[in-house]
């Protein structure tokens, strides 16, 4: 494992997320931190190359948070930016092409085709990464977006329900239990 490049990668993040430029704020950095930990268990349950993925993992949004205007096609110029650094730190080029792939493939909104299990769990981890996230989304239908109480439950209650369908058969089973506690926390008599 390489352990110099996965705890530059984190300060590396970790410093771009706290810059001025970063106009995601913050909270981009706990969505990133969340993907890792949930590509790091998937990649365990996959059999997955664990260090691929770990870096597609903390690379994935690397785009949004440098420059908002790669947002749009933050997957393509991701993939790139990966490219260079990892060829920083003269890192295999058969797994660069494979973290490169992971961050392509990574946005469930897209549907893109993914060949690869490490695809897989990047995607996966992306996706559900909102439900290691309540909190924040609380405060963003409620303080940012100013939603009343009904109106910021289904917002949030909406925004996990499609978080859950992107994810992959085998991963909606691996994450139903946990799907199903948060939806009874945030509607309890249903
Ligand atoms: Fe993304
Ligand atoms: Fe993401």
């Amino acid at each position: 494992m390489r352990n110099d490049i996965l705890e530059n990668l984190q300060k590396e993040i970790y410093s771009r997320c706290q810059k001025e430029s970063n106009q995601f704020g913050m909270g981009c950095y706990y969505h990133i931190a969340a993907v890792v930990k949930n590509a790091e268990a998937l990649a365990e349950k996959y059999g997955a190359d664990k260090e691929v993925v770990l870096i597609a993992a903390w690379l994935h949004d690397i785009a949004s948070i440098t420059d908002y205007r790669l947002y749009e096609l933050h997957h393509i110029h991701g993939a790139e930016m990966a490219r260079h650094i990892l060829q920083g730190y003269h890192y295999d080029d058969q797994k660069i092409l494979i973290v490169e792939e992971c961050i392509k493939n990574h946005r469930g909104s897209l549907n893109s085709e993914k060949r690869t299990v490490e695809e897989l769990c990047v995607a996966d981890a992306d996706a559900v990464s909102h439900f290691d996230g309540i909190p924040g989304l609380l405060y963003f239908a409620y303080v940012q977006k100013g939603m009343g109480m009904e109106e910021g439950r289904e917002f949030v209650k909406d925004k996990l329900a499609r978080s859950f369908q992107k994810l992959s058969a085998e991963s909606k089973k691996y994450y139903q239990n946990k799907f199903k506690t948060v939806m009874d926390v945030l509607e309890p008599f249903r």
